[in-house]
């Protein structure tokens, strides 16, 4: 069979690894597998690079994606879509395995629709993805997270202060609640809660009165804010604000230092999260999911996304995958707080 791959949106470590997960099972198979460059724009513009096991041999260690990214969506123009069927069919493709987020496996499930033969690979650091348990990505932003909390404290206790850290997550609070609590930050703040800016300053004070010498507050950016104003603000070609320009963590600084009179710094880590590279976990992960990719090609399985249920690489359809979000549950976050003390 003749198979293309293409990665799409925000990249993040564990792609080569899917990658490379592909092409490895493929070649048990016999098949010929080419890259599409830049996401989907690839496939509109016909940006095709040969995939082979010797060029993927050391690639499960380096972050980023060999194949590079982009967040274009070919249902944005008539004229891009034509291009894109039209590629699909002159490069003779048997199938399309797309590795990405609810964006990049959206428009893999609108060709399902349209009878393009689709298989979905799951890839965010946001974690966000519905009907999986985990995203490869995760772990490691999760992992690069974690090393800048533990610094960021280290200062704030030499010099009695508070830090926020603002880390990615769109419109889920996964990283931020597990980077909190890996952490032990004093409070955190997810895009799923209200932002109770009294309740936690309080709870700040109160943590001195106890002895407590520094603060840590993990931030998500997509914290709703009281004084948000997202007009004339960049917007991506799936509709998404560009979040890092609300300037969330410096705006809680902000708050922080005018109610408790703790002298506050902040942190925004943004794309420093997105790289380095993929965690054991991620690594794992990433190429079982890409082996599965390829055996549900074999089973004819399409409009499907492989994803990981338990310890269990299994098939689900594209269409609940992406129908909606993955939030963090109300009670994970209450589990949380018992350790705000
Ligand atoms: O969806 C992944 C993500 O890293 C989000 O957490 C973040 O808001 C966004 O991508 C940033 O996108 P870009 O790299 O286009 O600025």
């Amino acid at each position: 069979m003749k198979i293309a791959v293409l990665t799409g949106g925000g990249d993040c470590p564990g792609l080569n690894p899917a990658i490379r997960g592909i092409v490895f099972g493929a070649a048990g198979y016999g098949d010929e597998i080419i890259g599409l460059q830049l996401g989907w724009k690839g496939l509109v513009d016909g940006l095709i690079t040969p995939l082979s096991v010797p060029l993927c041999d050391d690639v499960i260690r380096q972050g980023g994606t060999m194949l590079g990214s982009s967040r274009t969506n070919p249902f944005m123009k008539e004229d891009d879509l034509a291009k894109a069927l039209n590629n699909f069919t002159s490069l003779g493709l048997d199938a399309l395995i797309a590795l990405g987020g609810e964006d990049t496996l959206g428009v893999a499930n609108q060709f399902t629709k349209l009878g393009l033969k689709m298989v979905g690979v799951p890839k965010t650091m946001d974690n966000d993805l519905a009907e999986t348990d985990y995203t490869f990505g995760f772990d490691s932003a999760v992992s690069v997270a974690l090393d800048a909390a533990d610094r960021l404290v280290d200062t704030a206790r030499s010099h009695r202060r508070v830090l926020v850290l603002e880390v990615m997550g769109r419109h889920a609070g996964w990283v931020a609640l597990y980077t909190g609590i890996a952490s032990g930050a004093d409070w955190i703040l997810t895009p799923e809660e209200p932002f109770e800016i009294e309740e936690m300053c309080a709870h700040l004070q109160k943590t001195r009165e106890r002895g407590k010498l520094y603060n840590l507050i993990v931030a998500s950016e997509g914290i709703d804010l009281p004084e948000a104003d997202t007009h004339g603000m960049s917007v991506d070609a799936f509709g998404h604000i560009v979040l890092r320009e609300r300037g969330v963590g410096e705006y809680v600084a902000k708050v922080v230092e005018e109610r408790t009179g703790f002298e506050t710094r902040y942190s925004q880590i943004g794309h420093i999260q997105r790289g380095g590279a993929p965690t054991v976990f991620d690594r794992v992960l990433a190429t079982r999911l890409g082996l599965k990719a390829i055996d549900l090609v074999h089973e004819g399985n399409f409009g499907t996304m492989a994803s990981i249920k338990g310890n269990e690489i299994v098939a689900v359809p594209l269409e609940s995958a992406v129908s909606e979000l993955k939030t963090v549950p109300h009670e994970l976050y209450v589990e949380a707080t018992r350790l705000f003390k």
